[in-house]
């Protein structure tokens, strides 16, 4: 793209300050910014017109495969699961592309070292569960990880550095996640530098795109790849391609299954698997209404009691189905770095928005969904926060409690 034909689109998109510092530039800032100008999809900002939904559809509970069936089950379960995995027909995808601010780690969280007396990463727990379902099944699945633009080459190096944690390293399979822009309240995109627009991971919703744009999807035509395990960099505890579960999802005939565990409190900050006008869905906290999310049963439970824990069994083809679908963004207020009259400015408040899409509206649109209750304290250990709530502390515990030397 050429400076005229930039300067002609950033006007019709009301955004012709992106441009203010281009006289100040050399030659090869001035091809950066104008790279940026181009794959930017202005559209995006049009959702902050958009008014939330008052109202999120007809609630109605899901029927969970509950912890006590999947115990009486287990054998039957785990043998079919063990049996999709030995036929290779199972990948897990890690999500790793989130910048982690409220653990405030400068790394990757993945390289966040959770050992007390020696080093234990993040991501060496996630590759011995790995590891484990490999060693289980007799396969080295395929694992591939999601990276975003600024943490990839130090999550890539990291891995290198510890041989791939004991994994084959030609099993691993890196892509990195898409971008959208940045803006203030009132919907002007900020410019990181003077050259670059501030571009921040599209959420961990876009995976699937992503991972089909890389190219790295072929892969899962190549070795006739049914089922891809989904989760998430934080919760230490869980269990990945687990045969029980993988098993309960496609016994069951559902095209998707979750883990998850029940509410400690109707405010827990989790999204709640339930049905909205029929259909599983997920609604994130914020969205429940709370009578809804207070809700009791005639057990004297929640209504909606089953919180998901990113950890997704979903079928290809139905992903495949997704492909041309356009999954809603969310608008996440956050402090944005950014140029301001010349200068660079790290804002400690939120000062606009970033717009992500979020795995958990995959679920509606890939068909009928499994509720796999799993034990919380088993599988459940969150590292969001450096203290507190869902924090290193209670990760650590966990991992205690579950006989995991630190
Ligand atoms: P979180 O919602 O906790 O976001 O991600 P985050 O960016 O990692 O952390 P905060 O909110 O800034 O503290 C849940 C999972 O989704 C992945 C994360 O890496 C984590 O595994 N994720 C999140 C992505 O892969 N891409 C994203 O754009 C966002």
């Amino acid at each position: 793209m050429d400076y005229e034909r930039a300067k002609s689109l950033l006007r019709q998109a009301g955004q012709s300050h992106l441009l203010d510092y281009y006289g100040e530039l050399d030659e090869k800032q001035r091809n950066i910014l104008l790279k940026d100008i181009e794959k930017t999809d202005f559209t995006v900002l049009e959702n902050i017109g958009l008014k939330r939904a008052t109202s999120v559809g007809e609630l109605s509970p899901v029927q969970a495969e509950t912890s006590e069936n999947i115990s009486a089950n287990r054998e039957k379960y785990e043998k079919a699961g063990l049996e999709v995995l030995k036929a290779g027909k199972v990948g897990a995808v890690l999500l790793a592309g989130g910048q982690g601010t409220r653990l405030g780690f400068d790394k990757p969280k993945g390289m966040y070292d959770i050992g007390v007396t020696r080093h234990l990463y993040i991501f060496q727990l996630l590759m011995e569960s790995v590891k484990n379902a490999a060693c289980l099944s007799g396969v080295n699945f395929p694992l591939f990880i999601m990276t975003g633009e600024k943490n990839d080459a130090q999550t890539r190096t990291f891995f290198k550095e510890n041989g791939f944690f004991g994994y084959p390293e030609d099993r691993v399979y890196f892509f990195v996640q898409d971008t959208e822009p940045a803006c203030s309240y009132d919907g002007k995109i900020f410019l990181d530098e003077k050259y670059r627009l501030s571009l921040s991971p599209n959420g961990n919703g876009g995976w699937y795109e992503s991972l089909v744009g890389s190219g790295a999807s072929a892969v899962l035509e190549r070795e006739g790849i049914e089922w891809l395990n989904v989760f998430g960099v934080d919760n230490v505890l869980q269990r990945i391609c687990d045969p029980v579960f993988i098993g309960a999802t496609c016994l069951s005939g559902c095209e998707s299954g979750a883990k998850v565990v029940k509410k400690t409190c109707a405010e827990e900050k989790v999204g709640v698997l339930c049905k909205v006008d029929g259909k599983p869905s997920i609604i994130e906290y914020y969205d429940m209404p709370h009578k809804d999310a207070a809700l009791c049963g005639a057990d004297g439970g929640l209504v909606y009691r089953y919180g998901v824990i990113l950890n997704y069994l979903f079928k290809v083809e139905k992903l495949n189905g997704t492909l041309g679908k356009k999954l809603p963004y969310h608008l996440a207020e956050k402090a944005i770095p950014h140029i301001e009259n010349g200068v660079r400015v790290l804002p400690t408040q939120p000062n606009g928005y970033k717009f992500e899409k979020l795995v958990v509206d995959m679920i509606s649109l890939t068909g009928d969904c499994l509720a796999f209750e799993v034990e919380r304290n088993r599988e459940f250990a969150p590292v969001k926060n450096k203290t507190g709530v869902d924090s290193v502390e209670t990760a650590r515990a966990l991992l205690n409690e579950n006989g995991v030397q630190l």
